[in-house]
């Protein structure tokens, strides 16, 4: 059986493949996640990797869950608040006034689960701004991530920028860890699946005045990029506006130039007129960005800046939510026991030799994917690397797979967990989340030494 983990797998050809179908260049740097990919998708047809392969590249398998699994999703609600803020108090009103009988056509592509174009949808509501006067639409490559966006439950970790009182305005939590979506928001977005690359402007088929594109470019290479700005061009309103993440601000000139509304940076046709739209007076300064060298990297967004919200503090996790339904094995399962490369990884971990602790746990998890240790210390290693939101990733996508009974893992390591994640929570700022963590730590293990962090509340005086 040849090892998924052997770069060979992971070779030239499936680098090429991969960015035909989807854009994305995979480096060295990127593929651990294409090599977990392709052995769990090789194990789910019962194929050799390498068999695997060849039948997904040459037409016989269909491609859609290996685009699924290689694709990075990870999205929060309001994260391009900036953008959201100029487009909900600026771009739609003057939209609104100027236009009143066609209603102001946005899109989010790529949308992830849908956190982007939802957070637009609250922002809609909350000011007031009626739905005929408003399309939303959305769209992604990824199936799995449209239909979690079209059932609109999330994680905690989704609505970490979600103030609140918003937070408890528009969702319901629904068990351990899951909140979901007011029914009459789900509505307001239509979602479809497009590849932005390919058949984008076939599928939506409209023209629309603000694009949001966030967090996409950056997986792409300089080509690809001219390729996909080319039909965003195609996609935007002559007097349109693009918005695009700080980290991509340094897309080619050709057609697009770089543009500031009310402290925001936004992207527009060339040929636009430099008013936000053409012909209308208005208060607020318009005025060319200075803009990055091409090829520079912009920092990225500052964690610091206020939301669209007044008081950006982070969804406390629910006091009331139902007691866990999980089950915990009562100890490590057996086979993970004298598995020599797991001990080895560990062992690097306590050496702190990071680099190889992660790469040892990397290789455990291409051939065992389902070994809950092996991700626990996977996210263990991240923490200490300072990779605090992938670490919580990690952690969080362990417990829910423990919580919903697809892995095993032994008490005090669940305990750990938890642990890790509210350090991590609370290490951000995000102190009202780790509460909640801690709350259960103190249920499980009384004597854990995270309790520390944990305020004295009505379940825990
Ligand atoms: C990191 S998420 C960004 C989501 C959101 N815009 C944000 O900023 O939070 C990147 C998304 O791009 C999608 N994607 C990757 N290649 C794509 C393509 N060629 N066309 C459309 N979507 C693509 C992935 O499925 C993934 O959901």
């Amino acid at each position: 059986m040849t090892d998924a983990s052997d770069p060979r797998v992971v070779g030239e050809t499936l680098r090429a493949w991969i960015r035909g179908r989807t854009g994305i260049s995979i480096t060295e740097q990127n593929q651990a996640p294409v090599e977990l990919a392709v052995r769990l998708e090789a194990e789910r047809h019962g194929l050799d990797p390498v068999i695997y392969l060849n039948r997904l590249q040459g037409g016989v398998l269909p491609p859609q869950a290996f685009i699924d699994a290689i694709t990075t999703n990870e999205s929060y609600f309001f994260r391009a608040q900036d953008q959201m803020r100029v487009t909900i108090t600026r771009l739609i009103p003057e939209l609104m006034r100027c236009r009143p009988a066609q209603p102001a056509r946005i899109l989010s592509l790529p949308c992830a689960r849908g956190e982007e174009p939802y957070s637009l949808a609250i922002l809609c509501e909350e000011h007031r701004i009626p739905p005929r006067a408003v399309e939303l639409v959305a769209g992604d490559i990824s199936a799995t991530c449209l239909a979690d966006a079209r059932r609109g439950d999330y994680g905690p970790l989704a609505l970490r920028r979600t103030d609140p009182t918003t937070a408890q305005h528009w969702f319901t939590p629904r068990g351990p860890r899951t909140y979901r979506l007011e029914p009459a928001l789900l509505g307001r977005v239509s979602f479809y699946q497009v590849n932005l690359l390919e058949d984008a402007a076939a599928v939506l088929a409209r023209r629309f005045d603000v694009i949001f594109c966030e967090n996409l470019l950056i997986y792409f290479d300089a080509e690809t990029t001219s390729r996909a700005l080319a039909v965003l061009g195609r996609l935007l309103e002559p007097d349109g506006w693009l918005f695009v993440d700080h980290a991509e601000w340094n897309i080619p000139r050709e057609q697009f130039r770089m543009q500031e509304l009310d402290g925001c940076v936004g992207f527009r046709p060339t040929g636009a007129a430099t008013p936000a739209r053409a012909g209308q007076p208005r208060a607020g300064a318009v005025r060319g960005a200075t803009a990055p060298a091409p090829g520079a990297r912009m920092p990225a967004g500052d964690d610091s800046l206020p939301s669209v919200h007044q008081t950006p503090t982070p969804l406390p996790r629910p006091t009331h939510s139902p007691a866990r339904s999980v089950t915990v094995a009562p100890s490590a399962p057996a086979p993970l026991i004298g598995d020599p490369r797991l001990a080895h990884a560990e062992a690097h971990y306590k050496a702190k030799r990071f680099a190889e602790a992660l790469r040892t746990f990397d290789v455990v998890l291409v051939s065992r994917p389902a070994d809950a240790r092996a991700r626990l210390g996977k996210a263990r290693v991240l923490a200490d690397c300072g990779e605090d939101f992938e670490a919580l990733e990690v952690a969080e996508a362990l417990l829910h797979a423990v919580d919903e009974g697809e892995l095993r893992l032994s008490p005090a390591d669940y305990v750990e967990a938890l642990a890790l994640i509210a350090l991590l929570l609370h290490k951000k700022g995000l102190k009202d989340l780790a509460q909640g963590y801690l709350r259960e730590i103190a249920r499980r293990a009384p004597g854990h030494p995270s309790l520390g962090l944990l305020r004295p509340g009505p379940d825990h005086a």
